[in-house]
């Protein structure tokens, strides 16, 4: 029988934050598990009193399950079918969460423009391997940007998965090409950069 141990007692459970921090605080450099990714959602959505989460790139729909209870409305959108249908199903009893497919890109100027109030977005949506869909690009996060930042509403929070990633290579910005968008679209939003997550609020109430 498949044990997904990595799934259950790290990415899943308090003990992977503890041990995070433990090895982080040792210089042993460790990615951060993804409870304490549900964490900083949520902790962001208390913060700013968001209660609508947008999330691009839905995979299995951790993100969701661990988030559902915190938001009034859930919108996630997944490129792929199978993993699409999958999520769909799995949340198919709630009322405030819709799955929708499409590329992010391509979805997103419809879903910003249909949820009223500030948002709390996820952006998540990128080629990780395996059964991860690929888009035109590796992932379409500064047309996603662009979509938020010019959107009228004020009070938006936007978190960025995988900081890491942002080196200026295979479609990732750099994390200054963000912060110069930033700066250029939005000046009363500031940006900071920590455990993997590039996190963009009104200045002053990071
Ligand atoms: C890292 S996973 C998302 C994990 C999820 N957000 C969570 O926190 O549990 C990335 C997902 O993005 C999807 N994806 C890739 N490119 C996309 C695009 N252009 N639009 C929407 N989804 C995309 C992939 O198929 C994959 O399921």
């Amino acid at each position: 029988m498949y044990i997904p141990v990595r799934r259950i007692f790290i990415e899943q459970s308090p003990l992977g934050i503890a041990l995070y921090r433990l090895k982080m605080r040792m210089g042993l450099p460790m990615l951060p598990p993804h409870i304490l990714k549900q964490r900083v959602v949520k902790e962001y959505a208390n913060r700013f009193s968001i209660r609508t989460l947008v999330e691009t790139g839905t995979y299995t729909g951790d993100m969701v399950a661990a988030t559902r209870r915190k938001f009034d409305r859930i919108v996630s959108i997944e490129l792929d079918e199978t993993l699409w249908r999958k999520a769909k199903e799995k949340f198919a009893r709630y009322e405030h969460i819709s799955i929708i497919r499409g590329d992010s890109s391509e979805v997103l100027p419809g879903v910003v423009a249909s949820v009223p109030g500030p948002c709390l977005f996820w952006l998540d949506a990128h080629y990780s391997g395996g059964i991860t869909a690929r888009g035109d690009v590796e992932t379409p996060i500064m047309k996603e940007l662009q979509v938020i930042l010019d959107r009228a509403t004020r009070g938006d929070v936007v978190l960025i998965d995988d900081a890491r990633h942002f080196v200026g290579k295979n479609d990732y910005p750099t994390i200054a090409q963000v912060q110069d968008l930033v700066t250029k679209k939005r000046p009363d939003m500031s940006l900071v950069s920590k455990d993997d997550i590039i996190r963009i609020s009104s200045t002053g109430n990071r």
